[in-house]
């Protein structure tokens, strides 16, 4: 059988290296996995050895030679530095990163004819939402530099459509977590940041009253419809939501992270600029991807609690110099 080639960029990062895995495992006959990374937020150890690895900035390096050793046909686009709450603080390099590295990506899929392009954005597009619900049809309204890159990406890849033909479905993933996230990085994903702390004898932070209500994606009820969302039919020009099918306060998964790792003093910092509820309507990938919501949310932290117990003890990802430090928030502002 002629395998298909396919591209994931960000192979190291959570999404990508357990995309990897995951059509390693199911589909290795019909699939060869090619794979971007520069390790900027990422592990080597996390790329399965069966991917054939470049290590590139989709910024800065020469992506199109990897388009010409390989003929690729569909794209699985993860790269990003996907620090939401960071993202004013560091606004040049979240577009270079976001929205310039979409945008060389975008011309080499154009170039080289790639079958489909599958992006995943994020649920920081809708801004408030209405009342806190995200439902795909809504009108993208960010309020940060983080989202305001997502959402040019995802207009930048529906003209890159509507001119050059290019196929693609943008996913808004919601929360993701699980065994390979970087739980070394100070400024992102909650869960990870928790763990990092117990870990470390630190008590869990709250920014604000800890109400502010999300929804959260174990990242393995996530993958088979990631992947079909490059081949379904149906996916073709689609935004779909995926993941975050039960919503909680930020307070109630912290309690929920205390019991299962038997520990953790919970303290309250600072309120930070962020959205106070954040809730996905999920039906569209249900019906398009087979989204089958399967693990708790204490079932995913007992899991990836165990995973997070066997890491190393890696140095923690601090920020050197903030582009602006104007408004930036107390605990940022101290670097440890
Ligand atoms: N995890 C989530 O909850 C979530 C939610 C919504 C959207 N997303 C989006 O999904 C994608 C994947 O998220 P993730 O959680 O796997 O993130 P991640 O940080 O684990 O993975 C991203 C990977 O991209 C790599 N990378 C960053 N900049 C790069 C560059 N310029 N060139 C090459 N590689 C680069 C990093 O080294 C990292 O390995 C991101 O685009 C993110 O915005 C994630």
């Amino acid at each position: 059988m002629n395998k298909k080639t396919i591209l994931i960029t960000g192979v190291a990062g959570l999404l990508g290296s357990r995309l990897a895995d995951w059509i390693i495992e199911h589909k290795s006959e019909e699939y060869n996995i090619i794979g971007i990374d520069d390790l900027s937020g990422g592990y080597k150890e996390n790329i399965h050895p069966d991917v054939k690895f470049w290590q590139m900035d989709l910024v800065n390096h020469p992506i199109e030679n990897v388009f010409e050793a390989h003929k690729i046909d569909y794209v699985y686009h993860f790269a990003a530095y996907a620090a939401e709450g960071l993202s004013p603080f560091i606004r040049s390099y979240n577009y270079d990163n976001n929205l310039k590295a979409t945008a060389r990506l975008v011309n080499e899929c154009i170039k080289h004819d790639v079958k489909r392009l599958v992006f995943t954005s994020t649920m920081a597009v809708y801004g408030h939402g209405e009342g806190g619900i995200f439902h795909e049809d809504m009108r993208r309204n960010p309020i940060d530099p983080y989202g305001i890159a997502k959402m040019a990406c995802e207009r930048d890849i529906e003209v890159a459509n509507e001119q050059h033909g290019l196929d693609y479905c943008i996913i808004r993933p919601h929360n993701v977590y699980g065994a390979k996230q970087n739980i070394w990085d100070k400024y992102r994903n909650v869960l990870g940041i928790w763990m990092y702390y117990l870990l470390n004898d630190q008590p869990i932070t709250i920014f604000g009253d800890g109400t502010q209500r999300r929804a959260f994606s174990y990242i393995d009820d996530s993958l088979e419809p990631l992947f079909r969302a490059h081949l379904e039919p149906k996916a073709s020009k689609q935004i779909i939501n995926l993941g975050g099918i039960e919503d909680y306060s930020i307070l109630h998964c912290a309690e929920v992270l205390q019991k299962v790792a038997g520990k953790g003093e919970i303290v309250h910092l600072e309120k930070r600029h962020e959205v106070h509820t954040a809730v996905p309507t999920w039906q569209k990938s249900v019906d398009i991807l087979g989204f089958e919501y399967k693990t708790s949310l204490e079932e995913g932290l007992m899991r990836m609690w165990d995973w997070a117990q066997l890491q190393p003890m890696r140095d923690r990802f601090i920020w050197e110099n903030y582009e602006i430090e104007k408004g930036i928030y107390s605990f940022w502002k101290n670097k440890k």
